[in-house]
């Protein structure tokens, strides 16, 4: 019975290991976005810079600078982009300031597209 037990504790650590591994494993790939045309690359003009003047510009510019953040013009965004606050926020990422705040999520379609953006090297495009 004893050794039972011990099976048994084995069992539920290797297989909660395992569930984590594949879990960790699973938020490394690209979320699939059925609707989402991705055959053409994501640029800052035009998947990008829109995006931040519509959700959130007005609470983070270089005068407004909420959170201590201004996303106002492409260095200072790509700045939030290599933090990884960029995409943390827009992702409601554990850890970060669920963002647009006071709104809505955006689009998954539109986050795909800064992370395309960002995997593509954050270029002022
Ligand atoms: C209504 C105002 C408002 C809007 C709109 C808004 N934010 Fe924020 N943002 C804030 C405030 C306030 C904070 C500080 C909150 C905190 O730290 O808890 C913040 C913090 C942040 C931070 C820093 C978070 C951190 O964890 O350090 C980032 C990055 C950010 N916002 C990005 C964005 C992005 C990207 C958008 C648009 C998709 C956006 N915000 C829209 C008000 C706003």
């Amino acid at each position: 019975m004893k050794q039972f037990k011990l099976f048994t504790t084995a069992s539920v650590y290797t297989l909660t290991f395992i569930a984590c591994l594949t879990a960790c494993t699973y938020r490394k790939t690209d979320p699939v976005v059925p609707t989402c045309d991705v055959s053409f690359p994501s640029t800052f003009s035009q998947k990008v810079a829109p995006v931040i003047q519509t959700n959130c510009a007005g609470c983070h510019n270089n005068a407004n600078r909420s959170g201590n953040i201004s996303l106002e013009g492409y260095d200072n965004i790509k700045l939030a982009a290599a933090s990884g606050k960029l995409l943390g926020t827009i992702n409601h990422a554990p850890g970060f300031a669920p963002m647009p705040q006071g709104g809505n999520k955006l689009d998954p379609c539109i986050i795909l597209n800064i992370k395309r953006w960002i995997d593509d090297g954050s270029l002022n495009n």
